[in-house]
């Protein structure tokens, strides 16, 4: 994988909103796989900007989503439906046709999930998924120790996750849903580009984990060592960790411009 190391949040936001301005370019209708959570905020207002600029086409990009609560209410602001609606489909002038999840509120939520993974093959597969990464390593909801071929599914959040993510419930851990529907592994390592952002020190030693461990589910972001063409974005904090950020310095340094991410 190539990891990039960016100095701030600001700088990786822009430098992956260009990327995704040049894969719109190439190909107009691209399925974008969008993250929620605070880091991939930067990108969404990086791309937002070069849109209102001129230099970014998204009418006709297509977004699909990684990952949702189950139980919150359908229009709840933090379902993952209504914080992309919010984030990301309207700040880019987007239809919410453009847009596919998966139902947290179905009744049947096995047949939801196995819906959403066919839906996802049926729009031609995700061009590019963005990623977070969990303080416990995981991606989209795939706690540690999720199976590394994992299709859409539903599992149940760690209590390190659910304390983590309080802070978008008022502070109360008890408001944030225990089970989730995500895109499994498999389902993730489908997209044809993987990037994932990490920023700040709480995340140095996942992303070290990840970047610099051995492929184990225990830190499912490590799964993505397997891609063809897997990206890590970090900032200097996420990047403490690293042992070969020297090199990785380097060689990113030396790259020439036309490859892009
Ligand atoms: P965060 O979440 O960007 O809000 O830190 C990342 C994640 O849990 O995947």
């Amino acid at each position: 994988m190539e990891v990039v190391i960016v100095p701030d949040a600001k700088a990786g936001g822009e430098l992956v909103a260009r990327t995704l301005a040049q894969l719109l370019a190439r190909k107009p209708d691209t399925l974008l796989g969008v993250a929620t959570g605070s880091t991939p905020l930067p990108v969404y207002r990086a791309l937002a900007e070069l849109v209102r600029s001129g230099e970014a086409d998204v009418s006709r990009a297509r977004i699909c989503q990684l990952d949702e609560y189950v139980g919150l209410p359908a229009g709840h602001p933090e379902s993952y439906r209504s914080v992309v609606l919010r984030e990301v489909v309207a700040p880019l002038g987007l239809s919410p046709e453009a847009f596919i999840g998966p139902d947290g509120t179905a009744e049947d939520l096995p047949a939801a999930c196995e819906a959403y993974d066919r839906a996802l093959a049926e729009a031609g597969g995700v061009d590019l998924q963005l990623l977070g990464i969990g303080t416990d390593g995981h991606i989209g909801f795939n706690e540690p120790c999720s199976s590394l071929a994992s299709r859409t599914r539903i599992k149940t959040l760690t209590e390190r996750t659910r304390a983590d993510n309080a802070r978008f419930f008022g502070g109360d851990v008890a408001q944030v849903p225990h089970h989730v529907i995500t895109q499994g592994i498999g389902t993730i390592l489908d997209a044809r580009h993987v990037v994932l952002l990490a920023t700040g020190e709480g995340k140095a030693e996942a992303v070290a984990q990840a970047v610099e461990g051995p492929v184990a589910a225990v830190c499912p972001a490590s799964a993505l060592q397997l891609h063809p063409h897997a990206t890590v974005v970090v900032d200097e904090a996420a990047a403490s960790r690293l042992k070969l950020a020297g090199y990785f310095r380097q060689t990113y340094a030396a790259k020439p411009h036309w490859q892009g991410l």
